[in-house]
């Protein structure tokens, strides 16, 4: 088949992915390892534990990916790996088994900003179903477990250019989630779990003040010039507010004893389904839980509309874990028809980390040979630029 066939590796977190993509465009494996089973009695991804499962898992994921896209280690043209943001120790094993592939079959190596993957997760998808248009600028939300990231994306030849227009100053939105869901004996993680169970409460029960999510911030950077005019206005967020908030709630309403009841319930039965929450929820529970997603949803779809507007975007891309989330897909869906602004997601697999959309987002390098040394090295906090 012509094209470039490039595998893709992903550690950055808690799931360690390879994937083979042809020419940014055609997904012919996906595979994911989780280690949700590894962090779940922890209640959050612990660090250590992290890279010692991607130690086990990297070689049968890579394999597994290769031969389910009918591909041997010979017959792929480029290897590409997540070199950050992630977690040091983490991303060190994808890196370091990337290296040696690509130093042990002479081939080019690329290295891709995970942040850059989830955009390029939409485009990917898109380009399968044949629609190759883009019209810039486009607005592009990535909302996970580690960020709430607004970038304003333009192309340069082929390339992309990212400037990022606002970021959650504490607690990243899918971070709340889980964290929300930890502290209401829900398990890890959160965001699914919340996102099932918000459509058994009301979500008008519970009201956080504005306070507790802050407003939209039009700080200038500089000298607060409008940003439609080539410019310097944030559009910031904050979730840590509303999570002090709920465990407020929960001790004003004597909710612990319950709480601490669920977790241990929960965390006897190894796969909890849909019916084993509710049957552990009450109704002031799932209230709280649907009123913490409508505040969370709201936020992210008002400021992320408000910088679409400011900005005059032609596009709006949506990725990232808590993309994944039903009512902030529909809620997306409903208001970009309304401003006429179309919004594009990832299906929900592609949502949450894959490696499929690193080797997506490395084809533009690969076609530009933007090729790494063998000497790169993991990148904790690298920036989208
Ligand atoms: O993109 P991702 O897999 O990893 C990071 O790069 O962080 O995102 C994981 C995050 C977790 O915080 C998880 O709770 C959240 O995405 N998430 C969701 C949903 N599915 C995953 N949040 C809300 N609703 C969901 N359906
Ligand atoms: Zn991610």
């Amino acid at each position: 088949m012509p094209g470039a066939h490039i595998l893709g590796i992903e550690s950055s977190c808690d799931e360690t992915a390879a994937a083979v993509v042809r020419s940014g465009e055609q997904l012919l494996s996906n595979v994911v390892a989780s280690q949700i089973a590894t962090h779940q009695p922890y209640g959050g991804v612990v660090p250590e534990l992290a890279s010692r499962e991607h130690l086990r898992a990297i070689v049968p994921v890579v394999r597994q990916a290769l031969a389910e896209a009918s591909h041997s280690y010979d017959s792929i043209d480029a290897i590409a790996v997540t070199q950050g943001p992630g977690l040091a120790g983490a991303l060190l094993v994808g890196i370091s088994y990337a290296k040696a592939m690509a130093f042990a079959l002479d081939k080019p190596l690329i290295a891709v900003n995970h942040l850059e993957g989830h955009i390029h997760a939409v485009l990917l998808e898109k380009r399968q179903k044949g629609d190759h248009e883009v019209r810039f600028p486009v607005l592009a939300l990535v909302v996970s477990g580690g960020h709430t990231h607004l970038y304003l994306a333009a192309l340069q030849g082929d390339s992309w250019t990212y400037e990022n227009i606002g970021h959650t100053r504490d607690d990243a939105a899918g971070e709340a989630f889980d964290k929300v869901a930890k502290l209401l004996g829900l398990g890890y993680p959160g965001g699914p779990v919340i996102d099932r169970l918000s459509t058994h409460g009301d979500p008008r029960a519970v009201k956080f003040p504005p306070a507790q999510i802050k407003h939209r911030d039009r700080r200038g950077r500089n000298d607060g010039k409008d940003i439609a005019q080539g410019h310097d206005i944030r559009f910031d967020f904050s979730y840590s507010g509303i999570k002090t908030a709920i465990l407020r709630y929960v001790e004003a309403h004597g909710m612990r004893g319950s709480v601490e009841e669920r977790r241990k319930d929960l965390s006897a039965i190894a796969k909890p389904r849909l019916e084993d929450y509710l049957a552990h929820c009450d109704k002031v529970t799932l209230d709280l839980v649907a009123s913490f997603q409508r505040a969370i949803v709201d936020d992210l779809v008002g400021k992320t509309l408000a910088a679409a507007q400011a900005c005059n975007v032609a596009t709006l891309f949506v990725t990232g874990g808590v993309a994944a989330n039903q009512e902030l897909r529909q809620s997306f869906e409903r208001a970009g028809a309304e401003l006429g602004l179309p919004v594009y997601f990832p299906s929900r697999p592609l949502s949450t980390d894959n490696a499929a959309m690193i080797a997506a987002a490395a084809y533009p390098k690969f076609l530009a040979r933007d090729f790494a040394p063998l000497d790169f090295s993991a990148e904790a906090s690298l920036l989208l630029r």
